[in-house]
């Protein structure tokens, strides 16, 4: 015969074990983990707001690319009225100028490899 207060209690122990990670996630913070990362070198702002640079800064990189390959397009205005240069290695390598402290803590950790640098330079670094 089952015994079903008993395996009521197994299925609940079964379901909290299984779902362990997402609780601890939860409980810990840890679900919104963002590696310890270098500070840039200058500015007081990125060329857009922080959070939409967390989120997006891949989309902002990919217009500038276009604006400026298809369109020559080179002079970017920030929110904060300042006027950049559209360049990945000019620019954002200008104050975020450790790669390794900055961009790859993300992206080592994310296990992704943008391919830009085959070709971008990496101030300070010989090409490959
Ligand atoms: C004028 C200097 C400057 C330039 C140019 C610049 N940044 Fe930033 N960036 C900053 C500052 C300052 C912060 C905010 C850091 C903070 O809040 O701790 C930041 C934040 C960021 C963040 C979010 C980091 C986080 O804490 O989550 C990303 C991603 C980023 N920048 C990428 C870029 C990229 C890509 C470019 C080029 C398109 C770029 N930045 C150009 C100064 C700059
Ligand atoms: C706060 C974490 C973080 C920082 C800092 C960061 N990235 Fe990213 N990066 C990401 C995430 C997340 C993605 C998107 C991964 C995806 O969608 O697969 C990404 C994607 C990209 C991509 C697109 C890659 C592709 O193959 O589609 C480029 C280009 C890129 N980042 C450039 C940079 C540069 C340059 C810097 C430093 C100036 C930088 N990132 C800093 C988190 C970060
Ligand atoms: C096959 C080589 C190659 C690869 C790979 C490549 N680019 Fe480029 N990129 C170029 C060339 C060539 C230009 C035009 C240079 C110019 O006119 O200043 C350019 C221009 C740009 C520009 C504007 C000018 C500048 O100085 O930055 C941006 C932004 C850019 N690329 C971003 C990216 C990003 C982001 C990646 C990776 C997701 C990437 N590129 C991968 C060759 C490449």
């Amino acid at each position: 015969m089952y015994d079903s207060p008993k395996v009521l209690l197994g299925l609940v122990i079964f379901l909290v074990l299984i779902t362990f990670p997402i609780w601890y996630n939860i409980a810990g913070g840890t679900a919104e983990y963002v590696p310890e990362l270098e500070k840039p070198v200058k500015g007081e702002n990125c060329v857009a707001d922080t959070e939409y640079m967390r989120s997006s800064h891949m989309d902002l990189l990919n217009t500038w690319r276009n604006e400026v390959v298809r369109d020559g397009d080179r002079v970017y205005t920030a929110p904060d009225g300042k006027k950049y240069n559209k360049s990945l290695s000019q620019t954002c390598l200008d104050c975020h100028s450790n790669k390794e402290g900055f961009c790859d803590k993300c992206h080592d950790y994310l296990k992704i490899e943008p391919y830009c640098w085959d070709c971008h330079i990496i101030p300070g670094k010989e090409m490959k």
